[in-house]
């Protein structure tokens, strides 16, 4: 499995990580046999949110932990807060929001720490010295080791790290082959044509050169959750070519398109979602495929973008 050390630190884990955002919907049985099957595969690193499935993943993990015997420390675990769901509706980066989010994410998970906490959506109304203490009190109390972002761009990144004292390691935001604005834009610098639109303020290139580690989320879906272009007839060139690579690669379509976001030089992590454990070894898979650069091209094209 490849690794990727996180935000420039030391700390190193596989490239490939499993979020928990659709564990809700199996038995404690069910996802025991997806962290098994994590394990066997070499993904070390998992993705929660305190709000999915309203806390129920979170805690059906909690309880596959303990079903499979698996250690707190054979994976390195992760979560976000800041939205609030239910009766009510806002993003809420307060202090006592934050640490109220952490206990209520340790308890469900029955676990005493997470390796990372991130911010999960920029909230406008953030002050980020209310944010810097509760960080700090966080890492003090030994609950959170390591922090991030979600879904931020440079600006709100750069407005919360002048606050804190801890290193922002990470950015988790949506990028597959069939959501590039990231990369779009840039080809088509002092164009008019929509791929010219910066959606993101060119957080791509800031995070590398910051060294902040981009985790890509939904690798396989198109648009924001509209469903999964993998084997999908709506999108017959893009499947064909990933049918192809797969032939040459001895592997599968989703190792392919995972390994086209490990290919680009940013040095990404990928959060899959399946909780399909054929899929999730598949996907794995990715690890041992480096697209050359004229087949990254290809399959971007396959998508249906172009170069100007
Ligand atoms: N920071 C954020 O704002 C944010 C937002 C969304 C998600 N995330 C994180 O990213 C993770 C991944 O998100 P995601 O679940 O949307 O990602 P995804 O891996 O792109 O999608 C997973 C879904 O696609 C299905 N799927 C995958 N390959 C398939 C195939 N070949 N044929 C048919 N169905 C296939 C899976 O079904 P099966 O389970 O049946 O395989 C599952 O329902 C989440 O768990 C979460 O940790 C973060």
């Amino acid at each position: 499995m490849l690794q990727r050390k996180i935000g420039g630190s030391h700390w190193e884990t596989s490239a490939v990580a499993l979020g928990i955002m659709r564990m809700a919907a199996l038995t404690p049985t069910k996802a025991a046999e997806v962290l098994d099957t994590a394990i066997e595969s070499k993904i070390n690193f998992i993705d929660s949110a305190d709000m999915y499935g309203d806390g129920k993943s979170e805690e059906i993990f909690g309880a596959a932990l303990k079903e499979a015997n698996i250690a707190r420390d054979q994976f390195y675990i992760q979560s976000k807060g800041g939205i609030v769901t239910g009766d009510e509706k806002r993003y809420d980066f307060s202090k006592q929001h934050l640490l109220d989010s952490v206990d209520g994410i340790l308890e469900r998970m029955g676990i005493d720490y997470l390796d990372s906490y991130l911010l999960h959506r920029p909230d406008p109304l953030m002050e980020p010295e209310e944010i810097a203490e509760a960080f700090d009190l966080l890492q003090a109390s030994g609950k959170v080791r390591h922090f991030g972002v979600s879904n931020f761009n440079p600006e709100q990144f750069q407005l919360l790290q002048a606050q804190v004292d801890q290193k922002l390691l990470i950015n988790q935001l949506q990028f597959s082959i069939m959501h590039t604005g990231m990369i779009d834009y840039g080809m088509h610098t002092n164009m008019t044509d929509t791929r010219s639109f910066d959606h993101d303020g060119g957080v791509l290139e800031f995070s590398r050169r910051k060294k902040v580690t981009i985790q890509a989320w939904s690798p396989f879906q198109y648009g924001f959750f509209e469903g999964v272009f993998v084997d999908n007839d709506k999108f017959p060139e893009l499947n064909e070519l990933l049918a192809k690579l797969a032939k040459k690669y001895d592997t599968n379509k989703n190792a392919i398109a995972t390994a086209w976001i490990l290919r680009h030089p940013a040095n990404m992590q990928v959060i899959l979602g399946t909780m399909n454990p054929t899929r999730i070894k598949e996907s794995a898979a990715s690890s041992d495929v480096v697209l050359t650069k004229q087949e990254w091209y290809d399959v971007y094209f396959a998508a249906g973008n172009d170069l100007p």
